[in-house]
């Protein structure tokens, strides 16, 4: 059964239909990982500082709720090597990120035009 709503993927695999809406639009999470003994993880790197940043930029260009954007905190993504890490679904592109400005443009640029931010990539082969 086809569906009206524009985010929705077309159809999961051959044979089972179409799948249910999504619930957002996108969909960004947040390592906040912290590692006792001073070992190396995203908390050390800005994690929470982002974290906010993001929450607070897509709250005020009314940008939150169903069928928008949604912001979440995760544990270690397992990318550290990277950190701060988010990754952002449906499309599952990997950022890392240094200060607000790069937030700011992850913000605008991929959550609300869904346009990919290339300079904040994360190599693909960075990993824990
Ligand atoms: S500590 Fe952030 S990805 Fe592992």
């Amino acid at each position: 059964m086809p569906t009206s709503n524009p985010v929705a993927p077309a159809a999961h695999r051959a044979g089972e239909g179409p799948v249910p809406p999504h619930y957002y639009r996108r969909q960004i999470f947040f390592c906040l990982n912290e590692r006792k003994g001073g070992e190396d993880c995203c908390a050390l790197h800005g994690a929470q500082a982002g974290f906010e940043r993001c929450k607070s930029r897509v709250k005020a260009l009314d940008l939150a709720g169903p069928g928008r954007v949604r912001v979440n905190k995760a544990g270690c993504l397992d990318r550290c090597a990277g950190g701060p890490v988010a990754v952002v679904y449906p499309e599952g592109v990997w950022y890392s990120y240094v200060d607000a400005d790069d937030i700011d443009e992850i913000v605008t640029s991929h959550l609300r035009d869904g346009q990919v931010v290339e300079r904040l990539l994360l190599p693909p082969e960075i990993g824990r």
